[in-house]
Protein backbone atom coordinates (compact mmCIF):
# COMPACT_ATOMS: atom_id res chain seq x y z
CA UNK A 1 0.00 0.00 0.00
CA UNK A 2 2.82 2.51 0.93
CA UNK A 3 5.63 0.65 -1.39
CA UNK A 4 8.78 3.09 -1.83
CA UNK A 5 7.18 5.95 0.01
CA UNK A 6 8.76 7.80 2.86
CA UNK A 7 7.02 8.30 6.48
CA UNK A 8 8.03 11.22 9.11
CA UNK A 9 5.84 10.35 12.52
CA UNK A 10 6.57 12.53 15.40
CA UNK A 11 6.81 11.38 18.96
CA UNK A 12 7.39 7.40 17.61
CA UNK A 13 9.23 6.30 20.43
CA UNK A 14 6.20 4.99 22.02
CA UNK A 15 2.16 4.64 22.27
CA UNK A 16 0.54 5.62 19.23
CA UNK A 17 2.91 7.13 17.64
CA UNK A 18 5.27 4.02 17.46
CA UNK A 19 2.56 2.04 16.45
CA UNK A 20 1.64 4.46 13.33
CA UNK A 21 5.77 3.93 12.56
CA UNK A 22 5.70 0.53 12.69
CA UNK A 23 2.16 0.01 10.52
CA UNK A 24 3.66 2.48 7.92
CA UNK A 25 6.54 0.01 7.65
CA UNK A 26 4.54 -2.88 7.33
CA UNK A 27 3.01 -1.28 4.56
CA UNK A 28 5.93 -0.94 2.95
CA UNK A 29 6.80 2.96 3.81
CA UNK A 30 10.73 4.06 5.05
CA UNK A 31 10.18 5.86 8.08
CA UNK A 32 11.93 8.80 9.44
CA UNK A 33 11.43 8.12 13.28
CA UNK A 34 11.33 11.27 15.30
CA UNK A 35 11.47 11.17 18.66
CA UNK A 36 11.84 13.71 21.94
CA UNK A 37 14.30 12.17 24.24
CA UNK A 38 14.54 8.24 24.01
CA UNK A 39 17.20 7.01 22.14
CA UNK A 40 17.11 3.90 22.76
CA UNK A 41 13.10 3.63 22.28
CA UNK A 42 13.51 5.31 19.22
CA UNK A 43 16.26 3.18 18.05
CA UNK A 44 13.95 0.28 18.91
CA UNK A 45 11.46 0.80 17.10
CA UNK A 46 13.64 1.54 13.94
CA UNK A 47 15.18 -1.65 14.16
CA UNK A 48 11.34 -3.55 13.93
CA UNK A 49 10.67 -1.33 11.25
CA UNK A 50 13.77 -2.21 9.12
CA UNK A 51 12.38 -6.11 10.18
CA UNK A 52 9.70 -5.64 7.20
CA UNK A 53 12.53 -4.62 4.69
CA UNK A 54 11.95 -0.58 4.85
CA UNK A 55 14.97 1.76 5.81
CA UNK A 56 13.97 3.51 9.21
CA UNK A 57 16.45 6.33 10.96
CA UNK A 58 15.82 7.96 14.30
CA UNK A 59 16.40 11.91 14.82
CA UNK A 60 15.79 13.41 17.79
CA UNK A 61 13.76 16.31 17.94
CA UNK A 62 11.38 18.54 20.10
CA UNK A 63 8.67 19.50 18.08
CA UNK A 64 8.27 22.58 20.33
CA UNK A 65 11.12 24.42 18.76
CA UNK A 66 11.32 25.99 15.99
CA UNK A 67 14.74 25.95 15.18
CA UNK A 68 15.16 22.29 15.93
CA UNK A 69 12.52 20.47 14.39
CA UNK A 70 14.01 22.51 11.28
CA UNK A 71 17.19 21.11 11.38
CA UNK A 72 15.67 17.79 12.13
CA UNK A 73 13.18 18.16 8.87
CA UNK A 74 16.58 19.07 6.93
CA UNK A 75 18.60 16.12 8.26
CA UNK A 76 15.49 13.38 7.33
CA UNK A 77 14.96 15.19 3.92
CA UNK A 78 19.03 14.74 2.91
CA UNK A 79 18.85 11.35 4.63
CA UNK A 80 15.96 10.09 2.79
CA UNK A 81 15.64 12.17 -0.27
CA UNK A 82 12.12 12.95 -0.06
CA UNK A 83 9.42 12.87 2.57
CA UNK A 84 5.67 11.64 1.11
CA UNK A 85 3.72 11.44 4.29
CA UNK A 86 3.88 13.32 7.32
CA UNK A 87 2.28 11.93 10.80
CA UNK A 88 2.05 14.85 13.73
CA UNK A 89 1.53 12.78 16.25
CA UNK A 90 3.84 14.68 19.37
CA UNK A 91 1.45 15.62 22.45
CA UNK A 92 1.27 15.93 25.82
CA UNK A 93 -1.30 16.62 28.49
CA UNK A 94 -0.91 18.72 31.44
CA UNK A 95 -4.95 18.54 33.05
CA UNK A 96 -5.89 20.73 35.68
CA UNK A 97 -9.42 22.73 35.84
CA UNK A 98 -9.41 25.87 34.75
CA UNK A 99 -9.35 27.17 38.21
CA UNK A 100 -5.75 25.47 38.85
CA UNK A 101 -4.24 25.89 35.35
CA UNK A 102 -0.99 28.02 35.31
CA UNK A 103 -0.57 30.32 32.19
CA UNK A 104 2.59 27.85 31.82
CA UNK A 105 0.76 24.74 31.88
CA UNK A 106 -1.50 26.33 29.45
CA UNK A 107 1.10 27.33 27.17
CA UNK A 108 3.08 24.14 26.86
CA UNK A 109 0.48 22.01 25.70
CA UNK A 110 -0.31 24.47 23.50
CA UNK A 111 3.69 24.65 22.23
CA UNK A 112 3.97 21.05 21.61
CA UNK A 113 0.42 19.71 20.51
CA UNK A 114 -0.36 22.97 18.43
CA UNK A 115 2.89 24.90 17.53
CA UNK A 116 4.61 21.97 17.12
CA UNK A 117 2.48 20.36 14.35
CA UNK A 118 2.13 23.97 12.66
CA UNK A 119 6.14 23.79 12.97
CA UNK A 120 6.35 20.73 11.38
CA UNK A 121 3.92 21.52 8.20
CA UNK A 122 5.75 24.71 7.63
CA UNK A 123 9.11 23.02 7.32
CA UNK A 124 7.81 20.54 4.65
CA UNK A 125 5.28 22.67 3.28
CA UNK A 126 7.69 23.88 0.00
CA UNK A 127 8.78 20.09 -0.49
CA UNK A 128 5.53 19.11 -0.68
CA UNK A 129 4.64 22.20 -2.93
CA UNK A 130 7.57 21.38 -5.28
CA UNK A 131 6.37 17.62 -5.35
CA UNK A 132 3.17 18.28 -5.68
CA UNK A 133 1.79 15.12 -3.45
CA UNK A 134 2.26 14.43 -0.11
CA UNK A 135 -0.22 13.21 2.56
CA UNK A 136 -0.27 14.80 6.46
CA UNK A 137 -2.57 13.22 9.07
CA UNK A 138 -2.63 14.99 12.22
CA UNK A 139 -3.03 13.20 15.73
CA UNK A 140 -6.30 15.13 17.19
CA UNK A 141 -8.43 13.90 20.12
CA UNK A 142 -12.04 13.28 20.57
CA UNK A 143 -11.37 16.56 23.04
CA UNK A 144 -10.80 19.20 20.60
CA UNK A 145 -13.99 17.76 18.95
CA UNK A 146 -16.02 18.04 22.28
CA UNK A 147 -13.89 19.65 24.76
CA UNK A 148 -13.45 18.06 28.15
CA UNK A 149 -13.54 18.90 31.96
CA UNK A 150 -9.68 19.26 33.35
CA UNK A 151 -8.27 19.56 29.33
CA UNK A 152 -8.89 23.66 28.36
CA UNK A 153 -5.15 23.40 27.33
CA UNK A 154 -5.17 19.85 25.48
CA UNK A 155 -8.67 20.87 24.12
CA UNK A 156 -8.06 24.03 22.67
CA UNK A 157 -4.51 22.33 21.04
CA UNK A 158 -6.73 19.35 19.58
CA UNK A 159 -9.14 21.65 18.23
CA UNK A 160 -6.64 23.83 17.23
CA UNK A 161 -4.93 21.28 15.23
CA UNK A 162 -8.33 20.61 13.51
CA UNK A 163 -8.45 24.07 12.10
CA UNK A 164 -4.61 23.78 11.35
CA UNK A 165 -5.75 20.69 9.30
CA UNK A 166 -8.46 22.51 7.11
CA UNK A 167 -6.54 25.02 6.65
CA UNK A 168 -3.51 22.64 5.60
CA UNK A 169 -6.16 20.96 3.16
CA UNK A 170 -6.94 24.28 1.69
CA UNK A 171 -3.74 25.66 1.07
CA UNK A 172 -1.60 22.62 -0.22
CA UNK A 173 -4.84 20.84 -2.36
CA UNK A 174 -3.99 22.97 -5.58
CA UNK A 175 -0.95 21.21 -5.34
CA UNK A 176 -2.47 17.59 -4.69
CA UNK A 177 -1.45 17.26 -1.14
CA UNK A 178 -4.05 15.98 1.59
CA UNK A 179 -3.98 16.98 5.13
CA UNK A 180 -6.43 15.26 7.40
CA UNK A 181 -6.87 14.37 10.89
CA UNK A 182 -8.04 11.51 13.41
CA UNK A 183 -9.42 12.03 16.91
CA UNK A 184 -9.04 9.23 18.78
CA UNK A 185 -11.16 8.43 22.03
CA UNK A 186 -9.88 6.24 25.10
CA UNK A 187 -6.65 4.57 23.37
CA UNK A 188 -4.59 1.74 25.67
CA UNK A 189 -1.42 3.90 26.12
CA UNK A 190 0.82 5.69 29.04
CA UNK A 191 -1.31 8.81 28.37
CA UNK A 192 -4.48 7.49 29.80
CA UNK A 193 -2.28 4.95 32.17
CA UNK A 194 -1.79 8.24 34.05
CA UNK A 195 -5.59 8.63 34.57
CA UNK A 196 -6.86 7.90 37.76
CA UNK A 197 -8.17 4.54 38.49
CA UNK A 198 -12.20 6.02 38.83
CA UNK A 199 -11.97 8.20 36.26
CA UNK A 200 -10.70 5.16 33.85
CA UNK A 201 -13.64 3.38 34.89
CA UNK A 202 -15.92 5.98 34.46
CA UNK A 203 -14.60 6.79 31.42
CA UNK A 204 -14.70 3.01 29.70
CA UNK A 205 -18.62 2.89 31.10
CA UNK A 206 -19.43 6.03 28.42
CA UNK A 207 -17.47 4.27 25.49
CA UNK A 208 -20.68 2.02 23.13
CA UNK A 209 -17.93 -0.70 22.95
CA UNK A 210 -17.09 -0.91 26.47
CA UNK A 211 -13.18 -0.76 25.73
CA UNK A 212 -10.20 1.06 25.08
CA UNK A 213 -8.81 1.21 21.89
CA UNK A 214 -5.63 0.09 20.92
CA UNK A 215 -3.11 2.42 19.28
CA UNK A 216 -2.76 -0.71 16.07
CA UNK A 217 -6.97 0.90 15.80
CA UNK A 218 -5.16 4.28 15.69
CA UNK A 219 -2.39 3.05 13.44
CA UNK A 220 -4.45 1.54 10.59
CA UNK A 221 -7.00 4.36 10.26
CA UNK A 222 -3.70 7.03 9.52
CA UNK A 223 -2.39 4.35 7.54
CA UNK A 224 -5.26 4.70 5.09
CA UNK A 225 -4.96 8.01 5.12
CA UNK A 226 -1.56 8.20 4.23
CA UNK A 227 -2.22 5.84 1.26
CA UNK A 228 -3.52 6.22 -2.13
CA UNK A 229 -7.04 4.55 -1.04
CA UNK A 230 -7.74 7.97 0.23
CA UNK A 231 -6.97 9.83 -2.57
CA UNK A 232 -10.46 12.14 -2.27
CA UNK A 233 -10.26 12.61 1.03
CA UNK A 234 -8.92 15.74 2.46
CA UNK A 235 -9.69 18.22 5.20
CA UNK A 236 -11.77 15.25 7.22
CA UNK A 237 -11.72 14.44 10.56
CA UNK A 238 -12.13 11.00 11.77
CA UNK A 239 -13.50 9.67 14.49
CA UNK A 240 -11.58 6.63 16.50
CA UNK A 241 -13.61 6.34 19.49
CA UNK A 242 -15.48 2.93 19.68
CA UNK A 243 -18.80 5.41 19.50
CA UNK A 244 -17.99 7.82 22.36
CA UNK A 245 -18.74 10.56 20.63
CA UNK A 246 -21.13 9.75 18.25
P1 LIG B 1 2.38 9.01 24.76
O1 LIG B 1 2.59 9.95 25.90
O2 LIG B 1 2.68 7.57 24.94
O3 LIG B 1 3.16 9.51 23.46
C1 LIG B 1 3.35 10.86 23.16
C2 LIG B 1 4.61 10.97 22.33
O4 LIG B 1 4.88 12.36 22.07
C3 LIG B 1 5.83 10.41 23.07
O5 LIG B 1 6.61 9.65 22.19
C4 LIG B 1 6.56 11.66 23.51
O6 LIG B 1 7.96 11.48 23.63
C5 LIG B 1 6.23 12.60 22.36
N1 LIG B 1 6.48 13.99 22.73
C6 LIG B 1 6.07 14.64 23.86
N2 LIG B 1 6.54 15.90 23.85
C7 LIG B 1 7.25 16.06 22.72
C8 LIG B 1 7.99 17.13 22.15
N3 LIG B 1 8.09 18.31 22.76
N4 LIG B 1 8.60 16.93 20.96
C9 LIG B 1 8.52 15.75 20.33
N5 LIG B 1 7.83 14.69 20.81
C10 LIG B 1 7.21 14.85 22.00
O7 LIG B 1 0.86 9.23 24.35
P2 LIG B 1 -0.03 8.58 23.20
O8 LIG B 1 -1.27 8.15 23.84
O9 LIG B 1 0.74 7.64 22.37
O10 LIG B 1 -0.36 9.89 22.34
C11 LIG B 1 0.01 10.08 20.99
C12 LIG B 1 -0.88 11.16 20.40
O11 LIG B 1 -2.23 10.69 20.42
C13 LIG B 1 -0.87 12.48 21.18
O12 LIG B 1 -0.92 13.56 20.29
C14 LIG B 1 -2.14 12.40 21.99
O13 LIG B 1 -2.62 13.67 22.31
C15 LIG B 1 -3.05 11.68 21.02
N6 LIG B 1 -4.20 11.06 21.63
C16 LIG B 1 -4.07 10.04 22.54
C17 LIG B 1 -5.19 9.47 23.12
C18 LIG B 1 -5.11 8.37 24.11
O14 LIG B 1 -6.14 7.97 24.63
N7 LIG B 1 -3.96 7.79 24.38
C19 LIG B 1 -6.53 9.95 22.78
C20 LIG B 1 -6.57 11.01 21.81
C21 LIG B 1 -5.43 11.53 21.26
Amino acid sequence: MLKGKTALVTGASRGIGREIALTLAEHGANVAVFYAGNRDLAEEVCALAEQHGVSAKSFQCDVSSFEESKSAVEEALQCFGGIDILVNNAGITKDRLILQMTPEEFERVLDVNLKGAFYMTKHLFPHFMRKKSGKIVNVSSVSGLFGNIGQANYAASKAGLIALTKTTARELAGRGVCCNAVAPGFIDTDMTAAMPEAARKAALESVPLKRMGTPKEVAQVVAFLASDASSYITGEVIRIDGGLCM
